[in-house]
């Protein structure tokens, strides 16, 4: 029997793709950058989208071309005490790995109190470092061989101090000003990135480009799957390429899921058949609903559960006039909720006065929820009639 290749598809969070679908352009346009240094309108990058489209897949291709180019690469998440991290840890760690060239001329600039073997003086510093300042001298020390890249993943309501986060902002933008080469980049859900604008300190942001992440065209889709498995040596059959397709409907976290169960259903046959993509079906579908969109479900508020409860009582796209007596509340109410649902990227518009869903599958998800409620007796698995016994004291 032949050896098991491995399987080159990469499902899990945060997995670097071994195929980048989509986004082409963005991607050469931004890796140009760490070539040439001409930034252009590209500073700052805001990549916004769906949990599981690719965001923090899309930070690291970028992080990896940067420091292919001899970029110093900054990477973080949102989380409190990013700043604190960054000084601390990040930066220093960037220094020791720097040639012993760029450190002396770090150390000149006033940069040399974190180096253990150099030999300087901390007198020359009596103020506390602070992340501009050590932006612009590793720039400088730099020079013309590279920028520094700044990515900052998560930028997510719940976790996220937008206060910090500004703070953080707003010496990057100082140290633009003074010439530094930076690239920064946010990532997360499109109304947290919003927040974010809306703080003080950060509208040098406004001018950001912005990546947004859905789902892969169909073309690109394919694409994927057939690079992807001949990446590990392997062809796709047209039949079973169709069906990969048409059942992950280019979302990427599912692409990857369904690839890797096509691979792994018989992995020492020179191809992917029918059969393959079949298996590959269930799985994934029921993989993506655990990882990802019971996931999604659970981060979103009570109403805005309400509202998708109301549309998932059709099968296709839903009129908001439905879902306001479905729900049972003004015309008014409901619009501010759609808004937040299509700024999160859940759903979109389709067609005057409908909604639909973005992310595939989220709708059936519902249905079935509902259903199994229905069936258990209620929303607490039929526990309803058993409350627990009052203990005496
Ligand atoms: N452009 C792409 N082409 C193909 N597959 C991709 C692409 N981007 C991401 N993937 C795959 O999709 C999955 C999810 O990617 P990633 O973790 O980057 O998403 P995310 O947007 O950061 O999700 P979250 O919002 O939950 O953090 C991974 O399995 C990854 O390999
Ligand atoms: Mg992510």
């Amino acid at each position: 029997m032949a050896e098991t290749a491995p399987s080159p598809f990469t499902p899990g969070y945060g997995k670097k793709p071994a195929i980048f679908g989509g986004h082409g352009e963005e991607l050469t346009e931004l890796q140009a950058v760490f070539d040439t240094l001409d930034f252009g309108e590209n500073h700052s990058v805001l990549a916004s989208g769906l949990r599981g489209a690719g965001k923090t897949s899309f930070l690291t291709t970028l992080q990896d071309a940067a420091r292919d180019a001899g970029w110093l690469v900054i990477s973080d998440d949102a989380s409190a005490g990013l700043m604190g991290r960054v000084m601390d840890s990040t930066i220093p760690a960037l220094i020791n790995d720097m040639s012993p060239d760029s450190r002396a001329r770090l150390t000149s600039l006033g940069v040399g109190w974190i180096s253990a073997d150099i030999e300087y003086v901390s007198r020359h510093r009596n103020v506390k470092p602070q992340l501009r300042s050590d932006l612009v001298a590793m720039s400088s020390a730099l020079g013309a061989s590279g920028g520094i890249l700044i990515t900052v993943d998560e930028v997510s309501s719940g976790k996220v101090r937008l206060r910090e986060l500004s703070r953080f902002a707003l010496q990057i933008s100082h140290a633009l000003e003074d010439g530094a080469q930076i690239m920064v980049v946010f990532a997360g859900v499109k109304v947290s990135l919003e927040a974010l604008l809306a703080e003080e300190h950060t509208t040098f942001l406004r001018r950001s480009r912005e990546v947004e992440f859905e789902r892969l065209s169909a073309l690109e889709t394919r694409r994927v799957f057939a690079e992807t498995a001949a990446l590990g040596g392997r062809l796709i059959e047209e039949d079973a390429l169709a069906k990969l397709v048409s059942l992950s409907q280019g979302y990427p976290y599912l692409v990857q899921l369904a690839g890797d169960y096509a691979w792994r259903n018989n992995p020492t046959a020179p191809t992917i058949t029918l059969t393959d993509a079949t298996v590959a079906h269930d799985k994934a579908i029921k993989a993506v609903e655990s990882r990802v969109i019971s996931r999604v479900y659970g981060d979103l508020s009570e109403v805005d559960q309400k509202f998708l409860n109301a549309m998932a009582e059709d099968d296709d796209r839903t009129k908001v006039a439905d879902i306001v007596r479905r729900m049972g509340v003004s015309d008014a109410y409901v619009q501010v909720y759609k808004k937040r649902l299509l700024d999160s990227g859940y759903v979109h518009a389709a067609g005057h006065g409908y909604v639909q869903f973005s992310l595939p599958y989220l709708g059936a998800y519902i249905r079935r929820q509902i259903a199994a409620e229905a069936s258990a007796g209620g929303s607490d698995g039929g526990w309803d009639a058993y409350p627990a016994p009052t203990l005496p004291s």
